[in-house]
């Protein structure tokens, strides 16, 4: 496009998505669909790239950062979102009792919760049904993210029992301490800036615009206020108790995650009970709350202009200690990221011994003013990781050196880069730095990549080190010799490896081309490019612009995507990986054999090597048929984890065979 009809059409553009943003939010009567509305959008993100000229800063593309492409509707809260007022101290807490004793004359009940570290919600159910859920907002109006939430498991759709016509419940999102180490550790794998702790990355999940990507997130919830509901239980407790009937994930008692008690005394009772044990818990908690239990005397206590009078907060202090730097380390990454981590003289903190701490990158070292030997503050927050959170600098010599971020990679001396607006620096030598290059044959044998049977990091490691491997396409010219030359390489574990390369070589173009470890090309964003172009000769031809025109696919990876096809080097290996066999293309569902001709199968739960659509297409193109309920008709149940107990009970009493993911290939080969 010609530049005067670029600029031409570019203010086209954002005088219309203006006036289609009023009618959508401001009238609520939108005269186009969602999809015509981002189409319009990504051509404007298109054109802006191509003509940066004209980017302006009023442009709409200005408001949603990143790859969002639209906002969430705002909804008004019937009943305020309100917060609690808290403290780090005991005796504020016994203060507290004190008034609420002198407000009222009757005796009083408390009950005590733990407060979860994640993002508040209020959920809405009419007729049993869930019909909206709402984040806290500014507290009086939030974004309604119902398609999100409703991905997540132990948030019932529909409830059971006798529940009320129409309530809210709200409660507490959050991520389990081990999906956020997952999700971090896929993120460092990609290249991506990692979730700080578990509270923005639920945060972060709820916020996306494919709902898709959310329920594979692994989000969580406990339900702790029932709203709309007068004078079904007189107290609080009960209620969340009676909502826990009805299907609701509500604290359970017996895990003492809630308790009703009637002194101070049992208040701190509970406080350091968890104050101790909070470690121990699957997820992050930040302190305890405690409430009047009785509603008639939760009204009389009535609120403050943000918080209610009948409830109160302790929140726990991280735990500080202080220890010695002793060094840094500086660690490469899969896709060539800096990642500094200090060692530290070994200390304990919170129930564990800490010898290394994360830095993050060169900014924090710079605001930490961190000098060698300096005696700095550990912290174990919401995070696993401990951190460094300051430095107690009347402890330093005045001989102490400044921690200066290094300028050459450590492993291959390259000059090291950092682009504008990024935090971390990176080696760029990508094709010659070894913890690049082993850190991509790691990535491209990986369960969800190609999944390569008996081939291990410390395999990998020896075969590099042995100057056997430099890339990936080098495994596959691998010799059953050449691996009997390796220390503990027995005649069987040498065939399983070859023979797992040699199944690789049927492992879909989606999972190749994550396999093939393009920066910010996760498994999700693979499948749409793999859907979309259908070969890698499409792909690779694809402009920045149609990249972008992609559903779901932003500036930022569209720019990554090619630059990894206008490397040569990138290209000679895909042309490797074509002579070796692997599949560049979409297969259609072909029938492949008919092994499974006649019977009915039912796929359920989490796999690990495949995902759930991919057994489904192996069961359709071998003749199967997939059914989605247990019945005396079905002929084999192909069982991942957390598959429901009701749905394996139905099958183990009607007597029908239950395979694992692998049992089930097993028997297709
Ligand atoms: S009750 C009016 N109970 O803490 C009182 N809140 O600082 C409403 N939170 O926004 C809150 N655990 O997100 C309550 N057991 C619990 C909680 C809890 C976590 C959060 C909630 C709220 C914030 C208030």
């Amino acid at each position: 496009m010609e530049e005067n009809d670029a600029k031409k059409r570019i203010e086209q553009l954002i005088d219309l998505l203006n006036q289609y943003n009023h009618e959508y939010y401001i009238d609520s009567n939108p005269s186009i669909s969602d999809y015509e509305f981002d189409l319009l959008l990504k051509e404007l993100e298109g054109l802006e790239v191509q003509f940066p000229q004209y980017a302006f800063e009023y442009s709409p593309t200005k408001r949603v950062g990143g790859d969002i492409t639209k906002k969430f509707e705002v909804i008004q809260h019937i009943y305020p979102m309100l917060s609690l007022s808290n403290t780090y101290s005991e005796s504020e807490i016994v203060d507290w009792e004190n008034r609420i004793k002198k407000m009222t004359l009757e005796p009083i009940e408390y009950v005590c919760e733990l407060k979860y570290d994640g993002v508040a919600i209020g959920i809405r159910y009419d007729n049993g049904v869930l019909t909206q859920a709402v984040t806290r907002g500014d507290g009086t109006q939030g974004e309604n993210i119902t398609a999100n939430v409703k991905t997540i498991k132990t948030i019932p759709l529909k409830l059971k029992g006798n529940f009320p016509n129409t309530f809210e419940i709200r409660g507490e999102i959050f991520l389990p301490f081990k999906k956020f180490e997952e999700i971090n550790k896929e993120r460092e794998d990609l290249g991506e800036q990692l979730f700080a702790n578990p509270r923005n990355s639920a945060s972060g999940t709820l916020k996306l615009h494919d709902s898709k990507v959310v329920a594979q997130r692994g989000l969580d919830t406990y339900l702790y206020g029932v709203y709309g509901v007068d004078g079904l239980t007189s107290g609080h407790f009960e209620m969340v108790q009676l909502a826990g009937q009805w299907g609701l994930k509500v604290p359970s008692v017996k895990e003492r995650y809630i308790q009703k008690v009637n002194s101070i005394e049992e208040i701190m009772d509970f406080i350091h009970y968890w104050d101790k044990k909070r470690d121990e818990l699957p997820f992050a908690i930040d302190g305890i709350v405690i409430k009047v239990n009785n509603y008639a005397q939760q009204e009389e206590l009535g609120y403050t202009a943000k918080s209610p009078r009948w409830a109160t907060a302790y929140k726990f202090k991280a735990e500080r200690v202080e220890s010695n730097l002793l060094s840094i380390d500086y660690q490469v990454g899969r896709t060539g990221v800096i990642t500094p981590v200090a060692n530290l003289s070994p200390i304990q903190l919170g129930g564990t011994t800490v010898k290394r701490a994360s830095l993050h990158n060169a900014d924090q070292i710079e605001k930490l003013d961190l000098h060698y030997n300096d005696a700095v503050f550990v912290e174990k927050g919401g995070e696993i990781i401990p951190k460094i959170v300051g430095v107690n600098t009347e402890k330093r010599a005045n001989s102490a050196q400044k921690v200066v971020f290094i300028h050459q990679c450590p492993e291959c001396a390259t000059e090291l880069v950092r682009n504008e607006g990024e935090a971390q620096h990176f080696c760029p030598n990508d094709s010659s730095c070894p913890p690049q290059m082993t850190g991509k044959i790691e990535h491209f044998i990986g369960r969800k990549a190609m999944n390569i049977d008996g081939l291990g990091t410390e395999t990998i490691q020896l075969l590099f080190d042995n100057n056997f491997i430099k890339n990936s396409a080098d495994l596959y010219d691998l010799t059953f010799d050449n691996l009997l030359t390796l220390d503990r390489m027995a005649e069987k574990s040498a065939n399983n490896l070859l023979k797992g390369l040699n199944e690789s070589k049927n492992v879909p173009f989606e999972r190749v081309l994550f396999a093939l470890g393009i920066r910010y090309v996760g498994e999700t964003v693979a499948k749409k490019l793999a859907k979309h172009f259908k070969n890698i000769e499409a792909l690779q031809q694809a402009t920045l612009l149609e990249l972008i025109m992609v559903d779901e696919i932003g500036e930022r990876i569209a720019q990554a995507v090619r630059d990894y096809f206008d490397n040569p080097k990138h290209i000679a290996l895909i042309n490797r990986f074509k002579e070796i066999g692997l599949q560049f293309e979409i297969k259609e569902t072909a029938t492949v054999s008919n092994k499974l001709e006649g019977k009915s199968i039912v796929v359920s739960g989490v796999f690990h090597a495949f995902s759930r659509d991919e057994l489904k297409s192996l069961i359709e193109s071998n003749g199967g048929k997939n059914v989605s309920s247990i019945s005396n008709k079905t002929d084999y149940v192909v069982a991942g984890d957390n598959m429901g107990p009701a749905k394996l009970q139905k099958a183990t009493d009607l007597n029908i065979p239950i395979l694992s993911e692998d049992e089930f290939v097993r028997m297709l080969n």
